[in-house]
């Protein structure tokens, strides 16, 4: 059928034509905004997911539906060895920018922006265009302390009460979250904690793979009653059908039951395979009605452009050592694996192996389910694995 009119989003963070079986983590997202637009204390949303299950996605649709309410929102992507202060400094000077031009926050917003400055100095942020450096009107102690568990709490407080002056809400989007240090985590959420005391209009709203929680929880005790956790997982067989067949009749096409059937059952409902099959289908079915033959001689193609692309860029940032390692889990079947299988196949210790394993969890390949359990964090990859093993 027409490529042109083909509307699958395979892609990282490629918004779906329909964005199915997310309604109440829609609603969660717009209750937390909302309360923080009447200048209400909000509760923070961490979604947790695997890979390729629609996290970004959904990250950048709560925004865009809090932009239409009006909040202040902020987005960054924690790229990994990146600092949380230098990748929250420009979020937070411009948010303080923008409130400086509202009067009844500006002398809040000033003060932060002064706070801000000395934030830049402890933390030796450099950025074109913004002066470090004493200036006369510094306030010393504020914010100025190096150290992110006592300067981001102070900076989010002056940030929350300038906007609450100027009858405004802040939301802070994350994504990538598993990648921030322990100290940046941490200094994060005592921020939060901070707002929620004071009951001041800053939410959060971060995605990341499932250790986050337990990351947390560590970091912070009271981290479990600050957040709510939405599972981001495969979708439900009737979200699954709805996300490819309702695209296709918005197009005018069809696509007969028993194809929709396979579709569903084969890629398991997650979302980047019924994208990535989805577009392939419609390019290669002659139309108007997509039958299961369409769909069964799709099947090759979609897998391989999978293998080459979504599979194949998370196994390249691998070391020879840790493929071997993913290998060897890959070898014993669908996970969790237990760390004493994958030693006892790879003919190790479990302590030999644990830089490895260290090493590849950082790398957001693979998470540790439970004591003593890993699995992968990418879905279905143990069968890619053992598609190239095979090939
Ligand atoms: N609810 C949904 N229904 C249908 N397709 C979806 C849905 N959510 C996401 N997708 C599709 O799934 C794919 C992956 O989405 P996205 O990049 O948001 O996942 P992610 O969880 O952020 O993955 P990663 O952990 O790799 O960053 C995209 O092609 C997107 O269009
Ligand atoms: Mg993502």
């Amino acid at each position: 059928m027409d490529p042109f009119r083909n509307p699958f989003a395979p892609g990282a963070g490629s918004r779906p034509p329909e964005l199915a079986g997310r309604d109440a983590i829609l609603e969660m997202g717009r209750i937390s905004c909302g309360r923080a637009l009447n200048g209400k204390s909000a509760r923070s949303i961490m979604l947790l997911g695997l890979r390729g299950t629609g996290k970004t996605v959904l990250l950048n649709e709560i925004g865009r539906n809090a932009d239409s309410y009006g909040l202040l929102t902020s987005r960054v992507e924690s790229p990994e060895g990146e600092s949380l202060a230098r990748l929250l400094f420009p979020e937070m000077r411009k948010v303080m920018r923008s409130l400086s031009g509202v009067e009844a926050a500006k002398h809040l917003a000033l003060r932060g922006l002064k706070g801000l400055r000395n934030f830049a100095s402890a933390f030796k942020l450099e950025f074109a265009g913004f002066g470090i450096g004493v200036e006369p009107d510094d306030e010393p102690g504020l914010a100025d302390s190096g150290d992110i568990q006592y300067d981001l709490p102070d900076l989010f407080l002056l940030i929350g009460k300038a906007t609450q002056a100027a009858g405004r809400g802040w939301l802070l989007l994350i994504d990538e979250v598993q990648y921030l240090s322990e100290a940046d985590l941490a200094a994060l959420i005592v921020a939060l904690h901070r707002m929620s005391q004071e009951g001041l209009p800053v939410v959060l709203v971060g995605a990341g793979l499932p250790q986050i929680a337990r990351l947390a929880g560590e970091a912070k005790s009271y981290a479990e009653r600050l957040f709510q956790y939405p599972a981001v997982g495969a979708l439900d067989p009737s979200s699954a059908a709805q996300a490819v067949q309702k695209p296709i009749t918005d197009e005018g096409a069809r696509i007969d039951s028993e194809a929709l059937e396979i579709i569903v059952s084969r890629t398991q409902g997650y979302p980047f395979f019924l994208q990535e099959w989805g577009s392939v289908v419609w390019n290669r079915a002659d139309g108007p009605e997509i039958t299961s033959i369409d769909v069964e001689q799709s099947y090759a193609e979609t897998l391989a452009l999978l293998d080459e692309g979504f599979f194949k860029v998370r196994i390249d940032r691998l070391t020879k050592a840790e493929v071997q390692f993913v290998t060897a889990m890959a070898s014993l079947g669908d996970g969790p694996y237990a760390m004493a299988d994958i030693a006892k196949s790879m003919s190790r210790t479990l302590n030999s192996l644990g830089p490895a394993r260290a090493n590849i969890i950082s790398k957001g390949m693979i998470y540790s389910t439970d004591h003593g359990f890993l699995d992968f964090s990418v879905p279905l990859f143990a069968e890619f694995m053992r598609r190239q093993r095979r090939a």
